[in-house]
């Protein structure tokens, strides 16, 4: 008997999807989003990846920072984003000092996203002197997404955010990065803010689907802040593109609904009461007993 498979129905994104569609040249597309809400209708849009980022310390909990996100709460949205979403493939982010401290630390937080989380694929932001961690964490069964680049978990020791490898020196470290961190058994490469000839070499000899965030169109796979590509940041960075406006729309939807409630002009019919039951309760609510007022207050 042959099983039949329904044609144009979304399968599940797996690692092997990306490799395969990194194999054939077929780019994908990944975002970054917090919430359940938000996964269901990108993955309805057909989104391959998923990030739980910890830019959800800023965007969604109002942090300055990113390394301000808490673990727990990282855990929680990237269940979040599993349970919205049916087909992408979803990765956690582990947030600041939850991989730096110590080996054990690390495997057991990554632990928690795969098992808490629900996460398919775990990103580090990380270099080549991560290659143990990241060799320890493979054996033990976590898919690692190595990110490199400017790792905004690292931007109070660079003194702020600056692309990497726009020398030649910066350029063959994050190549020797790359080399180091794959045969250490990372499954994808992240390369954030880096000069398109680089991250294009980085392509060129990787063996692992690289995605890329303001590294050029060499990448496989690209990845941006949804709250960016749907135009509600005040300063999206400037590869960001937002193709919507949905800030100016939440502001005007949110100013109709405040001039609506200061008119009074709600609808009342939502939820309506029998005509008897209506002449019933005007008799029965002078009978309600008052509160024994005193007891309350003793
Ligand atoms: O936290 C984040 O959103 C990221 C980016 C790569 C999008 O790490």
């Amino acid at each position: 008997m042959s099983t039949c498979i329904e044609p144009n129905v979304p399968r599940r994104v797996t690692l092997r999807t990306l490799v395969k569609m990194a194999k054939r040249g077929e780019p994908f597309a990944c975002l970054a989003a917090y919430d359940a809400t938000m996964a269901r209708w990108l993955d309805r849009a057909g989104v391959h990846v998923l990030l739980a980022g910890d830019s959800g310390s800023q965007l969604a909990l109002g942090y300055e920072r990113t390394i301000d996100m808490p673990l727990d709460y990282a855990i929680q949205i990237t269940a979040a984003l599993r349970r919205g979403a049916l087909n992408a493939l979803v990765m956690a982010d582990m947030p600041f000092m939850s991989y730096q401290a110590d080996d054990a630390d690390a495997l057991r937080n990554a632990a928690r996203f795969m098992t808490e989380g629900l996460a398919d694929v775990v990103k580090v932001e990380v270099d080549g002197s991560h290659a143990d961690l990241v060799a320890k964490m493979t054996r033990a069964g976590v898919p690692i997404c190595a990110h490199i680049g400017l790792r905004p978990q690292n931007v109070g020791l660079q003194g702020g955010y600056r692309a990497v490898g726009r020398t030649a020196e910066e350029a063959c470290a994050l190549l020797a990065d790359a080399r180091a961190l794959q045969d250490a058994g990372a499954v994808l490469l992240l390369l954030e803010a880096v000069p398109d000839p680089v991250a294009a070499a980085i392509v060129e000899e990787s063996r692992v689907p690289v995605i890329g965030i303001g590294a050029g169109s060499a990448p496989h796979g690209q990845i941006l802040v949804a709250h960016d590509l749907l135009g509600l940041t005040d300063t999206p960075p400037r590869f960001a593109q937002p193709f919507a406006e949905l800030g100016p729309a939440i502001r005007d939807a949110a100013s109709k609904w405040v001039s609506r409630v200061s008119d009074r002009a709600l609808p009342t019919d939502a939820y309506t009461m029998p005509d008897d039951e209506a002449a019933r309760f005007a008799r029965l609510r002078s009978k309600v007993p008052e509160p024994d007022r005193q007891r309350a207050e003793d």
